[in-house]
């Protein structure tokens, strides 16, 4: 059975919503979810009533935004682009979805293919993530022309908009519940390589990797975010901690990578970049393309795929959350960044200390 989608249930039943299109981004509908916020206040001025679901076509298909809607209008076509997004890979779950429908009798095992589905593997399932970054893309740009009139100031759909990219182009539940698993001491941790969810991490930063590094950059930017324009949102804990999970299983398991590939760098330059703060829009394509040997540097922690890396990037986070008070949901997650930090810790320490420095226990 699939598992339940993280955000079939969010935006209150979205999905029953857009299925018959009874959302309109009016006027009407911000006034009832947010009552008292200035920007969303300006917008009871807006005339424009048009349905979620046919904005969800303009923006897919006609790459424009519904001119004169509210940034609540923007987080809820983000949702829209989630929610498009989790009927695609629904669809591509299913091994019947590979079969092309014929008369002829065939066997089952030549027809239709077994064991687990790789979606971004997909070409078509590619496609369909490349067109929402597209989107994602014409949401940022408004949201830059917004920052720009505000003279810097971030305001808070630019988050929704640095974690949609988390949500659509990395494998977050994997790391999320491999992270979970491991602090819990569910799974041990000499045995994280053997998991399911170690092997999505290692696919998607081996032959997702320009994604990986977009996903990455994102990261970075929602700790910027986060530390500088907070609002005390209820989902500002979350954004948080999922950046922070990215950037520790993309520094981790990029560091395994490169101690068995040892390739070095034909030094492109610039050689660095800086990911938790805005950065020109060359180097960020620079980094996609060819960043497998770039150094990412966070503040405060350094190159986020050195030896400890990965460590101090879960201090980080954890020293970022304790900032979030309002939400008890914190706590949860600081819990649980510090006890992987500790189980990341002594594996450096092994790591450098012996010719078993992989991780793996090989029980003798
Ligand atoms: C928007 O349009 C829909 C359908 O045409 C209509 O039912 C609804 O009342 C309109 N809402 C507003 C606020 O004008
Ligand atoms: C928005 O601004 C950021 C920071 O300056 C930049 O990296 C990004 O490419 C811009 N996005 C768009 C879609 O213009
Ligand atoms: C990278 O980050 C570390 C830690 O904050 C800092 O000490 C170092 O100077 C940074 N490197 C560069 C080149 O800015």
């Amino acid at each position: 059975m699939p598992r339940q989608p993280y955000h079939r249930t969010k935006v209150f039943g979205m999905q029953i919503l857009l299925k018959i299109g009874i959302i309109y981004l009016t006027s009407s509908l911000v006034s009832i979810y947010t009552p008292c916020s200035q920007s969303f206040a300006n917008d009871l001025k807006a005339s424009t009533n048009i349905s979620l679901y046919t904005a969800v076509h303009m923006i897919y298909i006609e790459k424009k935004l519904v001119s004169e809607t509210s940034e609540f209008s923007h987080i809820l076509l983000i949702h829209a682009l989630y929610h498009r997004m989790w009927e695609v890979g629904e669809n591509f779950r299913r091994p019947l979805s590979f079969w092309n429908p014929t008369a002829k009798k065939q066997s089952l095992d030549s027809a239709i293919p077994s064991g687990s589905v790789w979606l971004p593997g997909i070409p078509s399932y590619s496609k369909w993530r490349n067109s929402a970054c597209d989107c994602l893309d014409i949401l940022h740009w408004a949201a830059n022309s917004t920052i720009a009139q505000a003279a810097g100031m971030e305001h808070p759909t630019v988050l929704h908009l640095h974690a949609s990219r988390l949500v659509l182009l990395t494998p977050f539940r994997e790391i999320r519940s491999l992270a979970t698993s491991l602090a819990q001491e569910k799974i041990r941790w000499g045995e994280h390589q053997r998991t399911i969810e170690w092997h999505y991490i290692e696919r998607w930063v081996k032959h997702d990797q320009y994604k990986a590094r977009l996903a990455i950059i994102h990261a970075g930017t929602t700790l910027w975010h986060v530390r500088r324009y907070s609002t005390n949102a209820f989902h500002e804990p979350g954004a948080v901690f999922l950046a922070v999970l990215t950037l520790w299983a993309y520094g981790y398991c990029n560091r395994q990578i490169m101690q068995y590939s040892n390739s070095h760098s034909e030094s492109s330059d610039p050689s660095l970049i800086h990911l938790d703060r805005p950065c020109d829009d060359e180097l960020v394509q620079l980094f996609v393309r060819q960043g497998q040997n770039m150094e990412g540097n966070v503040s405060g922690v350094g190159d986020i795929c050195s030896s400890n890396g990965p460590e101090k990037v879960l201090r980080l986070g954890c020293e970022t959350l304790s900032g979030l008070t309002s939400w008890g949901i914190s706590k949860r997650f600081i819990t649980i960044l510090k006890s992987l930090a500790e189980l990341v810790s002594h594996d450096s320490v092994r790591a450098n200390s012996g010719p078993n420095a992989n991780g793996m226990d090989i029980g003798i």
